[in-house]
């Protein structure tokens, strides 16, 4: 085969044009690995065969058509950034979650998926010499392993304590790679911390949760090094406090997480309560109609009344919460979650937008 009449190996003879997420948003899977038990990686590339740019760290936002409907969710990416032509989501399946069972028993080698990214801000510290401590909790590994496998790619100079925690040693993703990447990574020193012994009563290092005992035992010098942690909610409040309570300065400690989002709005004190409008909110498909403020986001006041719209970051930026507005005009601020033709099209993030009249929503 002439294997220069693909579209792929078109663009890698000449100048490889580079995928903008203004102009291009399907994606076609090629690989599917299946990493533990319950957790696959797929690989995605653009059909046109463009390449990439983001940062170790960065994740995409997919909308999945599934059900009948679009499921929005983000996934860090896990690959090293030096890879151009694809990159690699790496999902874990949940008991009863609707998107990440559809990921796995549907999309294989040849399926088509909408994408918005690379987004996010989660990025280590850039420059030689600076001494970091990555923390992951299941699969919040996604996007610290991106970075480390990105210094393995570039040969960077690296201090480094990477501890990966899982439920029990056969839930530990990349456990090989991990090992072998340990051995050649100078100054990569790694910790595997599962919680249980499950199925491996001869496991050779650490297990348990994490604590300040024993990051004081394994990372001494933790007050000079920034930290970059990403898990579930649990997992990082609990890295949140060991940290500070091993003299990190709040400055060097940095999270990312897509379930940590923090939605309780602090009504105000009713001798202050200011006379602003209220309007009427009516969410369509679930056929539920709520007053809401015109100081009050629609997200958080759609969750205090038991309205299901899907979110994470809460704060306009992961774009989960993106919905279409039927009728009505809504003050929007938000962070990057949302194209402006998508704004052109009538959708809107109800994380952060305040009604300026009654509204009817598609949810
Ligand atoms: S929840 Fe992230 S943009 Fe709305």
């Amino acid at each position: 085969m002439d294997i220069s009449t693909t579209p792929a190996a078109s663009s890698a003879a000449g100048a490889a044009r580079i995928w903008s997420r203004e102009d291009d948003d399907i994606l076609v899977c090629v690989d599917v690995h299946q990493e533990t038990h319950d957790v696959k990686t797929f690989t995605l590339a653009c059909p046109e065969g463009k390449h990439f740019g983001f940062e170790a760290g960065q994740y995409f936002l997919f909308d999945f058509e599934l059900g009948g409907g679009i499921e929005s969710r983000c996934y860090s990416i896990s690959s090293s950034p030096h890879r151009k032509n694809a990159f690699s989501i790496t999902v874990k399946r949940v008991a009863g979650g609707k998107v990440s069972n559809w990921l796995h028993d549907t999309l294989q080698v040849g399926s088509r998926v909408k994408a918005n990214g690379p987004l996010g801000i989660f990025a280590r510290p850039r420059g030689t010499g600076g001494k970091l401590l990555l923390l992951s909790g299941g699969s919040g590994i996604t996007p610290v392993m991106s970075m480390v496998r990105e210094l393995a790619d570039s040969c960077e100079p690296a201090d480094i304590v990477f501890l990966h925690a899982g439920r029990s040693p056969k839930d530990l993703i990349f456990r090989e790679e991990l090992s072998f990447l340990a051995k050649r990574i100078k100054g990569l020193r790694l910790y595997m911390l599962p919680e249980v012994l499950a199925g491996e009563p001869s496991w050779p290092g650490l297990s348990g949760r994490i604590s300040a005992e024993l990051m004081a035992l394994t990372v001494p010098d933790i007050a000079e090094r920034t930290v970059l942690c990403c898990g579930p909610a649990p997992f990082m409040a609990a890295a949140r406090k060991v940290v500070s309570d091993l003299g990190v300065p709040v400055s060097n400690y940095i999270e990312e997480s897509f379930d940590a989002a923090v939605l309780d709005e602090a009504p105000p004190a009713p001798a202050e309560m200011p006379q602003v409008a209220l309007f009427q909110v009516e969410f369509a498909k679930q056929s539920r109609k709520i007053e809401i403020s015109g100081e009050q986001t629609i997200l958080s006041c759609a969750k205090k009344a038991g309205v299901r719209i899907p979110s994470s970051c809460a704060n306009g930026v992961c774009g989960t919460c993106k919905s279409k507005l039927l009728s009505g005009a809504v003050d929007m601020k938000h962070n990057g979650g949302i194209r402006q033709r998508e704004i052109d099209a009538g959708l809107f993030l109800p994380c952060c937008s305040r009604p300026l009249s009654d509204l009817v929503i598609d949810r």
